[in-house]
């Protein structure tokens, strides 16, 4: 379909299932040449994160464990930022090289909230691997390690993002029209 509607909005076929997955492919290599013979523990970002941490383990050719984190949806009393926290996470990750799976990273703010709470389990390393990447917009934006795809500043759905928790269960992303 070239053409979804998610709840009142519309969306076009942006990204097709061929290139994310050949994205995903790179990112693999990429990792498991960094890794050598470390094991990484990858940590699947939810809800989001979930058809790209799926698919990236499939290519990853080395050993490696996963593992699942979420953030709360808890809102903090400051109007700027919302304060969450981490949940799904403990002493498994102490002395593990981990990497992080993210959908996407806008602002930044969520991907560098969530590695500073990851820092206090003393991981041996902490990297960043984004499926998704808007451009910089912000001084200071998060420099992930590794980049599936840059895309504009639209809104997108679909492969495991959504739009008010739809539109996540498409192969293809689409944007906003
Ligand atoms: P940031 O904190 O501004 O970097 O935003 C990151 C989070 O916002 C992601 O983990 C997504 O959950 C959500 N997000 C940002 N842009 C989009 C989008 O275009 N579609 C769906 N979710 C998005
Ligand atoms: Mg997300």
């Amino acid at each position: 379909m070239d053409r979804i509607e998610v709840l009142d909005k519309v969306f076009e076929k942006y990204i097709p299932h061929e290139q994310i997955l050949e994205a995903i492919r790179r990112l693999a290599r990429e990792i498991h040449s960094d890794m050598g013979d470390k094991q990484p523990l990858f940590l699947c970002v939810l809800n989001g994160s979930f058809m790209f941490a799926a698919d990236l383990m499939k290519e990853y050719r080395g050993a490696c464990e996963i593992s699942f984190v979420r953030l709360s949806s808890y809102h903090g009393t400051q109007s700027t930022e919302e304060v969450k926290t981490l949940l799904g996470v403990g002493e498994e990750i102490r002395d593990r090289e981990v990497v992080v799976l993210e959908d996407i990273i806008d602002s930044g703010i969520t991907i560098r909230h969530l590695t500073t709470q990851l820092l206090r389990y003393g991981p041996a390393s902490v990297r960043v691997a984004t499926l998704l990447l808007k451009p910089v917009a912000l001084a200071g934006k998060f420099d992930a390690d590794y980049v599936g795809i840059e895309i504009p500043n639209d809104f997108v759905v679909g492969y495991g993002l959504d739009y008010d928790g739809f539109g996540r269960n498409t192969r293809d992303i689409y944007k906003i029209i």
